[in-house]
């Protein structure tokens, strides 16, 4: 079976075919324009703009990546930019009808979950643990399997990205703040300040990350006071330490979870899924921890948005009757 995904949920315009047998996925195409450069001087996504951006690239990008005719269109409905999402959307409904092929609406965080069945060697055994870490969530999902999919928990604030983008602004760091922080602490030292891990040990599968936000805002307000300040030196050290609260807090939470329903598999998902930190310590705790379970992380392209884990995620997913109730009614993503 061959699907093209379309994601346009925020500033990515993204287009992806897959080809799929015996429940292999095997990327043909994946093509992805952003158009985060022009929101990089606000500091944020100008959502008027990324929609405009998204109507100029939407035909060109799925031009390029239609190598095959399709037998099925996927498409990102939500959670998203309302003006970006209704590009994709109508230009897939379109695609749908001229073509007569069936349409799949997903969900763009299971999709984020689903970029690790792309070119996956091993197999994905369940039940399957799963952490979406994106600039809008942070959640935590068990799969008992394809369509058994429960919601155990999430951020009650800031999402993980957002905290790394909104910590980036106070550093004075290029927007997005993620990468500009994983750069940054390249040089520095994790344990040169120790920032609060929120909600690390309470007894439930929630994050919280605005109090850490604070609690950097609080520290350059010191730093910045003292006469002899130079903040400037000391961005190395506040990012790999920012970065480090972060780190444990995703694993540990993570890993108890997978510790209490035990899972065969861990999946990690999302933009914040690309940092080397996230995804190194991931691997050495798994085996610390003793546990049970494989880690799959995608690679890095595939972890931040684009088409093809949308065209993953419905072709798991796809059954008519189900799609149909599910588009009436979004939350049931997570029954
Ligand atoms: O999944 P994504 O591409 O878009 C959303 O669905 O939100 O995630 C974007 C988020 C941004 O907050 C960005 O700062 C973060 O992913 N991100 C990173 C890295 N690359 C992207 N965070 C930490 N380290 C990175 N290397
Ligand atoms: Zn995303």
């Amino acid at each position: 079976m061959i699907i093209l995904g379309i994601e346009t949920s925020c500033d990515e315009t993204g287009a992806g075919v897959i080809e799929t047998e015996n429940k292999k996925v095997k990327l043909l195409k994946n093509v992805v324009v952003s158009s985060l450069p022009l929101h990089a001087k606000s500091g944020g996504i100008i959502p008027e703009i990324a929609a405009r951006e998204q109507i100029k690239y939407i035909i060109p990008v799925i031009e390029k990546a239609l190598v095959k005719k399709p037998d099925a269109i996927a498409v990102t409905y939500g959670p998203g930019l309302m003006g970006s999402l209704l590009v994709g959307i109508e230009t897939a409904k379109a695609l749908s009808f001229v073509w007569n092929k069936p349409l799949i609406p997903v969900n763009h965080l299971i999709g984020h979950i689903y970029a690790n069945w792309i070119e996956q060697k091993s197999e994905i055994e369940f039940p399957a643990l799963a952490l979406v870490v994106s600039g809008g969530h942070t959640d935590l999902v068990l799969m008992k399997g394809h369509e058994k999919i429960k919601w155990l928990g999430g951020t009650r604030d800031d999402a993980a990205g957002e905290a790394f983008d909104k910590i980036g602004r106070l550093l004075g760091l290029p927007y997005p703040g993620g990468p500009a922080i994983e750069k940054a602490a390249e040089k520095g030292n994790p344990k040169a300040f120790n920032f609060p891990r929120p909600m690390i040990d309470s007894n439930d599968f929630d994050f919280s990350f605005s109090g850490l936000k604070t609690a950097v805002l609080r520290e350059t307000s010191f730093l910045t006071s003292r006469p002899t300040s130079n903040l400037s030196s000391l961005i190395p050290d506040l990012s790999a330490s920012v970065q480090q609260a972060i780190v444990d807090v995703l694993i540990k939470k993570t890993l108890r979870a997978a510790q209490k329903f035990n899972a065969k598999s861990i999946l990690l998902g999302g933009g914040v899924a690309a940092n080397t930190s996230l995804r190194e310590n991931f691997k050495f705790q798994i085996s610390n921890f003793k546990l049970n379970a494989k880690f799959f992380v995608p690679p890095k392209s595939l972890c931040t948005d684009n088409g093809a884990m949308i065209a993953a995620a419905a072709f798991f997913n796809f059954k008519p009757q189900k799609w149909q109730k599910l588009s009436a009614n979004p939350e049931l993503y997570f029954d």
